[in-house]
C-alpha cells in the first residue's frame, strides 16, 4: 500500500510566452492545443539524480521517516548512459546497500514501477519501496524544437509502498501493463545507444535529440488508456460512477479530456496539473497526485484510477484507494 508522498520541483519557470521569444509559436497555440501554460525546467548542471534525491526525502519524510530497502527510479534521462542513476540516489538518501536500479519505460514509468514494487512486496522480497520517477527532457530535446519544447518539463515524484491489507485507505488494487515495440518510433532518441554510437565527430547531429510523432501519440494515448484504465475498473469491481478521481499521465488536456469522456467521469474528478508544469514524463503521475491531494480534490478512502503512455510504446493502469497522508510539496 501506498504510505507517502513527495515531490520536487526545480524553481526555474519557463512560460509559453518565453517560449515564443526563441522559437516560433505562440501563448495561444500552446494553451489551447495542451493546456500547458509554463512548465518548470533545471539550471544547467542539476540532474535527473538531484531531483531524485529531493524527491525521495520528501517521499520518505511524508512515510514517517523509516528507511527503504528497495529503490525504483523510473527515467528516461538518467544522470549517465552508465552506470545506472538509482544507486547514486539511494547513497544519497542514506540507504546504504539497498538494491537500486532505474526503470526506462518513458512516461509509463511510474505505473511500471508501481506494479514492479507491488510485487516485491508481495513476495516478500522487500518490505518498504522508494518509487521515484524523475525526469528532465530539457537537456534531451532540441534547444528550438517546437514539436516538443512546449510539451515537456522537468520534475521528480515519489512515493514509498509497503505491504498493507486489501481494506486500508492505500491499498493498491489491480495493475495492467503493456507494450507495443512496433511503435517504437513514435517516441524516440535515435543515436547516442549502441545501435547508432555517436562519435566524436557528430556530437551534435539531430538523432540526439528527442523526437515525437505527437499526432500518432496522440489517437494512441488515448485509445490506450482508456482501455487500460477500463480493465483495471472492472478488475477491481467499480462502476464508471464509483471512480473519485482520475489521475492520468499529464500528456495534454485535450487527450485528458478525451479519456475522461470515454470513462464517463466529469473532469472535476480528473486531477489536472499540466497547465502549470507541462508533460513531465515518469514525474507525470506522482506530481499530479501530489497536486490533487494537497487542493482537497483527493481525500482518504476515495477510489483512484491512474494511467499512462509512453514511448516504447508503452502503457500501464492501476486501480488504488488513497491513503490517509500528508504529501510532503516543493
Ligand atoms: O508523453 C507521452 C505521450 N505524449 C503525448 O501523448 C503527446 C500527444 N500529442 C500531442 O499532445 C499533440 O499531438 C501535440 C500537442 C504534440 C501537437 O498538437 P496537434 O494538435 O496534434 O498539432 P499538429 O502536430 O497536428 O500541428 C498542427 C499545426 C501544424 O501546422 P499546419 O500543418 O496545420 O499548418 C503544425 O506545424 O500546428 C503547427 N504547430 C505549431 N504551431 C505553433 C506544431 N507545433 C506548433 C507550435 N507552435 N509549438
Amino acid at each position: 500500500m501506498l504510505c507517502g508522498l513527495g515531490i520536487f520541483l526545480p524553481s526555474k519557470v519557463v512560460t509559453n510566452q518565453d517560449l515564443s521569444l526563441f522559437m516560433e509559436t505562440t501563448d495561444e497555440w500552446i494553451s489551447t492545443r495542451t493546456g500547458i501554460r509554463e512548465r518548470r525546467v533545471v539550471e544547467r548542471g542539476t540532474s535527473t539524480g538531484d531531483l531524485a534525491v529531493e524527491a525521495g526525502a520528501r517521499a520518505l519524510k511524508s512515510a514517517g521517516g523509516e528507511p527503504a530497502d528497495l529503490v525504483i527510479l523510473a527515467t528516461t534521462t538518467p544522470d549517465h548512459p552508465c552506470p545506472a542513476t538509482a544507486p547514486a540516489v539511494a547513497h544519497r538518501l542514506g540507504l546504504l546497500e539497498a538494491p537500486a536500479w532505474d526503470l526506462s519505460a518513458v512516461c509509463s514509468g511510474f505505473l511500471y514501477g508501481l506494479s514492479t514494487a507491488a510485487a516485491f512486496i508481495a513476495a516478500g522480497t522487500a518490505r518498504r519501496v522508494l518509487l521515484i520517477g524523475a525526469d528532465t527532457f530539457s537537456t534531451i530535446m532540441a534547444p528550438a524544437d517546437r514539436a516538443t519544447r512546449p510539451i515537456f518539463g522537468d520534475g521528480a515524484g515519489a512515493v514509498v509502498l509497503r505491504a498493507g491489507t486489501a481494506g486500508e485507505p492505500g491499498a493498491l488494487g489491480p495493475t495492467l501493463l503493456g507494450s507495443d515495440g512496433s511503435l517504437r518510433e513514435l517516441i524516440t532518441v535515435e543515436a547516442g545507444g549502441s545501435r547508432e554510437p555517436l562519435g566524436p565527430g557528430d556530437p551534435d547531429r539531430p538523432g540526439r535529440y528527442f523526437t515525437m510523432r505527437g499526432k500518432s501519440v496522440f489517437r494512441r494515448a488515448v485509445a490506450r488508456m482508456t482501455e487500460a484504465a477500463a480493465e483495471v475498473r472492472a478488475r477491481a469491481g467499480w462502476a464508471p460512477e464509483d471512480v473519485d478521481c482520475l489521475i492520468a499521465h499529464q500528456a495534454n488536456r485535450r487527450i485528458l479530456e478525451a479519456v475522461a469522456e470515454r470513462l464517463a467521469l466529469p473532469m472535476e474528478r480528473c486531477a489536472l496539473n499540466l497547465d502549470r508544469v507541462g508533460n513531465t514524463a515518469a514525474a507525470s503521475v506522482p506530481l499530479a497526485m501530489a497536486d490533487a491531494a494537497a487542493s482537497g480534490q483527493l481525500e482518504p478512502g476515495h477510489r483512484v484510477l491512474t494511467t499512462a503512455y509512453g514511448g516504447g510504446v508503452t502503457w500501464g493502469a492501476a486501480a488504488l484507494t488513497w491513503p490517509s497522508i500528508t504529501p510532503e510539496l516543493t
